[in-house]
């Protein structure tokens, strides 16, 4: 079951608050800790606060901090993204959302307003964010001044919008829709959605709810209220610009109409306020004055010794502007309104089918880890217990851009291997802010442990002919020296490869650290960061022609990572046939190594020979291989050679501008990882977290 659902529009005004409302009071029925959330807020004037946020915080008593429940106003989300900087944007929404999850069994995120500044990014982010919390969408759209086809496409439009962007996409809800076009909207909306297994609802437009209060609208235009403050909540349905003599606008009287005319119409005035009071007439919600006409004296004598007064209101500007301004007054749900919030309450019990959509989100399937998620997620892991790893090459700079940036999130301890002063200068060149007091910088030949890891290594590996002058001469190459650090305990893990082959990299710690018990080979995955979720690649760097027995090996092995990393594993033996389709050496070898793998881990859902698009497909799937408890669901994608894997996830990575981060050993008995030499500073981070972790559960 998920435990968050993001709430989304597409345009201002679509009624967001009432749904928000309505889903918070149904969720809160079955769980007493719901949360809500806003990646981006208004921004709002200075000491004011999110009205979303505090309607549902105040109405349902929220025992949540109120910084707690947003990332970032939109000036400065808009800053970011406006500077490419939407990963930052992404990272730092991630983290609070998680934060407040911690405290919660669910959580209802609210998109943005679409209101104000950077409104062209605003789709985009949205979907972006919801895609990376991993948080279903249900959308809710506007059916307000809409003709039916027009609020369909709406709706639809905005579902494939979303679903493109790899968001997981529960249905839509259509607010504010005309009342006697409801059934209309709803069966439309079946008709060209139906197949698509959404949740469809309308809810119709009220007259109360679309009405601001006279509050709302002495704010909005500024207004100074001269009478009747303690009425400013009464809701104002209509406006009406009076300019007529009192025996003609009066029989054009509306209940609940907002009066505008010049302050200076004191007749006008008297007698709006005598037919408020006669039964004979129906009630106003206020009046409106307007040119800075103030009643003259003995008018305002009057009126004060009126009891009961309705508000009336002065504004400096004219009667046409201040007509075009009130137009504009948007209405809000607060707070404090009783009688609105009991009455979208009400609209959503009565419209939405409650028990369907809390169906829904028990039973929606819990999408793979977004790859934002991956990688917060395993920062977290890495930095709840802290491990030193050696990182060999401290002549490249990127080495020394990710120990800045390692240091800096307090990630891990760090070695690095290499001359000091070199290190030092490098740095000083690159302008990082490395507190040289947080890394050891190491020159092998000068380390006082140089002699006990040269005489180790003899001993080690005095059967295949090593004696010390060897050992000596190899414990100057970086690889043998960290790989020491790490064989004796004086490092978590190691990271190397940004200048070094994969072979020079591996050698030693395959010739001294050896495999764990249990396994024969150290085979390796690359986790594929693909948009929408993460993928497990294996072996797509070490073994260039495993037999059926290490396939069988290599897979158990690679499910066991995926699994350790939080990601179900799902194995797919990949071949160029699916079943019993294909023939062939290299088919025979793949079937043979589904077997062993089944027959030595029953618990594993395992599936081989299959092809990729079976593999990933579920249409595919269900055709070549219906019934499969893998097909069209793989989460780990077994190769079957060196050639296949690597030139895969090579492709995979150029074509589709995935993350690999990897090669991750495993089968190692302490974690020693490779790079590729064409790494980049983010995959030498990703990669010293990954090993970090791995030394944890070591
Ligand atoms: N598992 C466990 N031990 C192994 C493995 C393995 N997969 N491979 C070799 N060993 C051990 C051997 O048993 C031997 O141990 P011993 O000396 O105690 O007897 C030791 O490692 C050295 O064996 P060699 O056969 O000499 O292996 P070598 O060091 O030449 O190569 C390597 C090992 C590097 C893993 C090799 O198989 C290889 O080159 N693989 C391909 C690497 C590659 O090029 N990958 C693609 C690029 S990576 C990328 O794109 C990110």
């Amino acid at each position: 079951m998920t435990n968050s659902i993001f709430i989304a529009t597409t345009e201002p005004y679509s009624g967001k608050s009432l749904v928000s409302l309505g889903i918070m009071e149904m969720l809160l029925r079955r769980a007493p800790r719901v949360g809500i959330f806003r990646p981006v807020i208004k921004t709002p004037p200075p000491g004011e606060r999110d009205k979303n946020i505090e309607l549902l915080r105040q109405h349902f008593q929220l025992d949540l901090d109120y910084e707690s429940t947003y990332a970032f106003r939109r000036r400065d989300a808009v800053h970011l993204i406006s500077q490419g900087r939407m990963d930052e944007l992404l990272d730092r929404i991630i983290e609070k959302y998680k934060t407040l999850e911690a405290q919660c069994d669910f959580v209802v995120c609210i998109g943005s307003d679409f209101e104000g500044e950077g409104a062209a990014f605003e789709f985009g982010y949205n979907a972006d964010i919801a895609r990376s919390l991993g948080t279903p969408v249900l959308i809710v759209a506007s059916g307000m001044d809409q003709e039916v086809d027009g609020v369909v496409d709406e709706v639809q439009t905005g579902i494939d919008a979303f679903c493109e962007r790899g968001c997981q996409v529960l249905g839509a809800i259509v607010n504010r829709a005309n009342p006697f076009e409801l059934v209309k909207i709803k069966e439309t909306l079946r008709q060209r959605l139906g197949e698509r297994d959404l949740f469809l609802e309308v809810i119709p437009a009220t007259d109360l709810l679309s009405s601001p209060t006279v509050r709302e609208i002495a704010e909005f235009t500024g207004a100074e209220v001269l009478y009747g403050g303690n009425q400013l909540d009464r809701l104002a349905h209509r406006n009406l610009v009076i300019a007529m003599q009192v025996q003609n606008f009066l029989p054009r009287l509306r209940e609940d109409a907002l009066l505008i005319f010049p302050g200076d119409r004191s007749d006008v005035l008297l007698a709006a306020l005598q037919a408020h009071q006669s039964r004979n007439f129906p009630r106003i919600a206020g009046i409106l004055l307007t040119g800075g006409l103030r009643p003259p004296n003995i008018v305002a004598r009057l009126l004060e010794g009126l009891p009961g007064l309705v508000p009336v209101l002065l504004t400096q500007e004219d009667t046409y502007t201040t007509a075009t301004k009130v137009g504009m007054v948007r209405s809000y749900i607060t707070s404090d309104n009783r009688a609105k919030i009991r009455l979208s309450l009400d609209l959503f019990e009565e419209y939405v089918d409650g028990a369907a959509l809390t169906n829904r989100i028990v039973t929606v399937p819990v999408q793979g880890v977004s790859p934002k998620m991956f990688i917060y997620n395993l920062t977290r892991q890495a930095q709840m217990h802290k491990r030193h790893i050696v990182l060999p090459e401290g002549e490249d700079d990127r080495i020394l851009r990710a120990a800045e940036a390692l240091c800096a999130r307090d990630i891990v301890d760090l070695t690095i291997l290499g001359d000091p002063d070199a290190i030092r200068a490098s740095i000083r060149r690159l302008g990082l802010t490395i507190d040289l007091d947080q890394i050891h910088l190491i020159a092998p030949r000068q380390s006082p442990h140089f002699l006990d890891y040269a005489e180790t290594l003899v001993e080690l590996r005095k059967h295949k002919g090593m004696n010390l002058d060897m050992a000596v001469d190899q414990m100057t190459d970086v690889s043998y020296f960290g790989t020491m650090m790490v064989h004796k305990g004086h490092a978590h893990g190691m990271v190397s490869g940004a200048a070094h082959t994969t072979q020079h990299t591996l050698r030693p710690a395959l010739q001294f650290v050896k495999t764990k018990p249990g396994f024969s080979v150290v085979s390796s995955v690359f986790f594929m960061l693909l948009a929408d979720r993460v993928l497990v690649y294996g072996d797509c760097a070490v073994n260039p022609n495993p037999n059926a027995a290490e396939l069988a090996e290599i897979a158990i092995a690679s499910a066991d990572t995926a699994q350790a990393f939080g990601i179900q594993p799902r194995v797919a033996m990949l071949s160029y046939s699916s079943g019993e389709s294909g023939v062939g050496a290299d088919v025979d070898r793949v079937r043979e190594a589904t077997q062993i793998a089944r027959q030595r881990r029953p618990d594993l859902k395992i599936e081989g020979p299959i092809q990729y698009d079976a593999a990933v497909d579920p249409d595919t799937a269900a055709k070549k291989m219906p019934g499969s408890e893998v097909a069209g669901q793989a989460t780990v994608f077994i190769f079957p050679d060196l050639n296949t894997g690597n030139n895969t996830y090579k492709a995979v990575q150029r074509e589709t501008g995935a993350i690999a981060i990897g090669p991750v050993l495993q089968g190692l008995r302490k974690p020693v990882n490779d790079l590729s030499r064409g790494c980049t500073v983010e995959d030498i981070i990703n990669t010293v977290i990954i090993t970090a972790i791995q030394s944890q559960e070591d």
